[in-house]
């Protein structure tokens, strides 16, 4: 089990999820879910190892650094800290 802090808020996920059904709750705006629109750009505060890489869609919209696309990120293990 994996878990996902979103603004102090912890959410437990299964390990190899897509984190978007956990931010959308925790108010994340999600728009197309397919990387194409950059809506649910957020900040990975701790804990980037344990996402999936950077997909393609991630590196379109320009995501470097500390930004993901929520809707593209699997989380494999142990815990991320996040914001948006
Ligand atoms: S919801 Fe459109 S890119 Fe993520």
């Amino acid at each position: 089990m994996a878990n996902l802090i979103i603004n102090d808020i912890e959410v437990d996920i299964t390990n190899g999820e897509k984190i978007v059904d956990a931010i959308e709750e925790n108010g994340v705006p999600i728009g197309c879910s397919n990387g194409v629109c950059g809506t649910c750009e957020i900040e990975i505060l701790e804990g980037m190892e344990n996402l999936s890489e950077l997909n393609d869609e991630e590196r379109d919209l320009g995501m470097e650094g500390n930004k993901r696309l929520g809707c593209q990120c699997v989380i494999n293990d142990g815990t991320v800290k996040m914001t948006f």
